[in-house]
């Protein structure tokens, strides 16, 4: 009973830890990683040593999977069978929103995957991928072209000047939701 409150204790002391140092507590599980990181509640799984990432990577709920499970359909012939391959993340890398990334994944510099895409192949260098399998769509040229008109300025603004700024310019204020008419 006194083991098992300790355990949830550690566990609990650990997931803060990882909510408010996140680098530094994946660093502690043994991930390689490099500068300028933002990590935000991310699962490095079971074998949190074999991943790399670059500088510059940011990831969102993303899931790191090391080891293919799946020999667990032939643990009767193999007992002691594992499949582990290890990971890695290039340079200057957006993982989008829930992405899962297989074993033996790498992922090339200058690379984005779009939110939910299940990597399960290595994504070259400088493009846009998306998708189950992800799959490359664009450059990351092209992404930037196509997407740099619509860039707003609010990275720097505290949260109640961004909600003004954002209502203001974002919002139809005619719309019919919102009694604008
Ligand atoms: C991947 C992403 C960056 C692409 O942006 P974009 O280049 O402006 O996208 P486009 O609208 O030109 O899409 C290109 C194609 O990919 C598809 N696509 C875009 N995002 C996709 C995604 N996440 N999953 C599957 N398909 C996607 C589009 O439907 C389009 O397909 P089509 O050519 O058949 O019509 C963007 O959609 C995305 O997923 N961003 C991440 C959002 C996120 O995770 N936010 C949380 C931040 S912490």
């Amino acid at each position: 009973m006194f083991k098992q409150m300790l355990f949830i204790i550690k566990r609990k002391l650990l997931n803060i830890y990882m909510k408010l140092y996140p680098v530094s507590a994946a660093r502690r599980l043994g991930v390689k990683i490099g500068l300028n990181c933002r990590l935000i509640k991310v699962n490095f799984g079971t074998e949190p040593y074999l991943i790399t990432l670059g500088n510059h990577v940011s990831a969102t709920r993303t899931t790191f999977i090391t080891h293919d499970g799946a020999t667990w359909c032939f643990r009767e012939q193999f007992p002691e069978a594992d499949l582990i391959k290890p990971i890695t993340v290039g340079d200057n890398v957006f993982l989008g929103y829930g992405v899962i990334i297989l074993p033996g994944v790498n992922i090339g510099n200058n690379v984005i995957i779009g939110a939910g895409a299940v990597v399960a192949n290595d994504i070259p260098a400088n493009c846009v991928a998306v998708g189950v399998p992800a799959k490359p769509v664009k450059t990351i040229e092209e992404y930037l072209n196509k997407n740099k008109k619509q860039f707003i300025s609010t990275k720097a603004m505290d949260a109640n000047t961004k909600r003004d700024y954002l209502l203001k310019h974002l919002v139809n204020t005619r719309s019919p939701f919102n009694g604008g008419l």
